[in-house]
């Protein structure tokens, strides 16, 4: 036990902090979870030890095609390196491929409580007015707690959508520590501020979703620059007709306030100053320009790697790394939970 203890000690304060992040690969990624999430993988991977997951496992919670789903793994993997992701620095690799984060899983489940589960607003909102509801929607953060507490992660880069998840896997690490023995570390949420939350363009009061049913209602990192014009031009503002931030009085200008000044650089009080006297028209055909300049790099990278074989090796050679990781905080958390043939015999 003293050695556990001190391994954790050791873990906490004398590496670099542990970054762990995870997206579903369900379907095309657009600009919410780009400004709201992965973007900041990017700015992380210099200072810390980042690892990367593709959670196929969590996108199972809901039906898949499974041909699809292969091909959706890929997409996501060529996107994350696309939008510079580096896997010289980070371990990029497929949930499924390390057997870690089912097994922990399940021993997380036994130290949770339906109560918390039921509460989550995610699986409110997904499971809503269904008539059945599959099991695996309702354990899902348990399992996200397992992704992130398998690699005594430190920091978790996600959109603050999230926040919920981030907290209950808090407080399981807090109740295993506390109940039978010191065995995970903590980790901490980071929410991007400015991008955190991307509204949808057609209604500024939802955020911008995958699931949304209308195309210009979300712009995918892939979408060609007409696709991103026409979306953008047809977005939903006010009759104000004066480009000011104001997410409460006037939700659709600001979210695309919002999507200028991240993707250019510009502070949302110098976009303010550039468009007083013009009208919305002028600001969103700038918008165009700066989202199309933003996303073309990312596209013309993700056309060089998606069929490349150079993807399969990197993802290959991620779970490896992953793995060896993950084996070792198994071994501790089998120790700590009693499982397992030990070591000599017991009497
Ligand atoms: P998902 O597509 O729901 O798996 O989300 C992947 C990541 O993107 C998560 O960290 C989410 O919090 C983030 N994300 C999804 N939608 C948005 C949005 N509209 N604005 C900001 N972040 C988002
Ligand atoms: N639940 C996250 C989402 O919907 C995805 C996810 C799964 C995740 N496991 C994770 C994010 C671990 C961070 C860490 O976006």
């Amino acid at each position: 036990m003293a050695e556990n203890e001190e391994k954790l000690t050791e873990t906490r304060h004398e590496r670099r902090k542990r970054v762990f992040s995870g997206v579903q690969p369900s379907g095309s990624l657009h600009l919410g979870n780009y400004l709201g999430a992965i973007k900041q993988f990017v700015d992380l991977q210099n200072d810390n030890d980042c690892i990367y997951c593709i959670v196929d496992e969590h996108a199972i919670t809901v039906p898949q095609d499974p041909k699809e789903l292969r091909k959706h793994i890929l997409d996501l993997a060529a996107l994350y390196m696309a939008v510079g992701v580096d896997p010289e620095k980070s371990i990029i690799f497929v949930q499924s491929e390390v057997p870690g984060h089912a097994q922990l899983g399940w021993v997380l489940a036994c130290s949770s409580y339906t109560g918390e589960l039921f509460r989550m607003t995610q699986f409110k909102a997904k499971s809503g007015g269904k008539e059945s509801v599959g099991t695996g929607l309702l354990v899902y953060p348990v399992l996200m707690a397992a992704d992130i507490l398998l690699y005594d992660t430190d920091i978790v880069p996600v959109g603050s959508d999230q926040k919920q998840h981030i907290e209950l896997c808090r407080d399981i690490a807090i109740r295993v520590n506390n109940t039978i023995k010191k065995t995970f570390v903590v980790p901490d949420g980071r929410f991007m501020k400015e991008g955190a939350r991307i509204m949808a363009l057609d209604d500024p009061t939802q955020k911008m979703s995958k699931s949304n049913k209308n195309i210009h209602s979300s712009i995918a990192l892939l979408d060609d620059a007409n696709k991103i014009k026409k979306s953008i031009m047809k977005s939903v503002t006010d009759s104000e007709g004066i480009v000011r931030f104001d997410p409460d009085e006037k939700p659709g200008v600001s979210n695309l306030m919002n999507i200028y000044s991240v993707l250019s650089g510009e502070s949302l009080d110098s976009i303010e100053e550039m468009y007083a006297g013009k009208g919305y028209g002028d600001f969103k055909k700038d918008l165009v320009g700066v989202v199309q300049k933003a996303l073309a790099p990312i596209q013309e990278r993700y056309n060089e790697i998606r069929y490349s074989e150079e993807l399969l090796t990197t993802l290959h050679d991620g779970a490896e790394k992953a793995n060896s990781i993950a084996e070792r905080t198994m071994k501790r958390v089998y120790d700590t939970f009693g499982l397992g043939v030990p070591a000599k015999i017991v009497r």
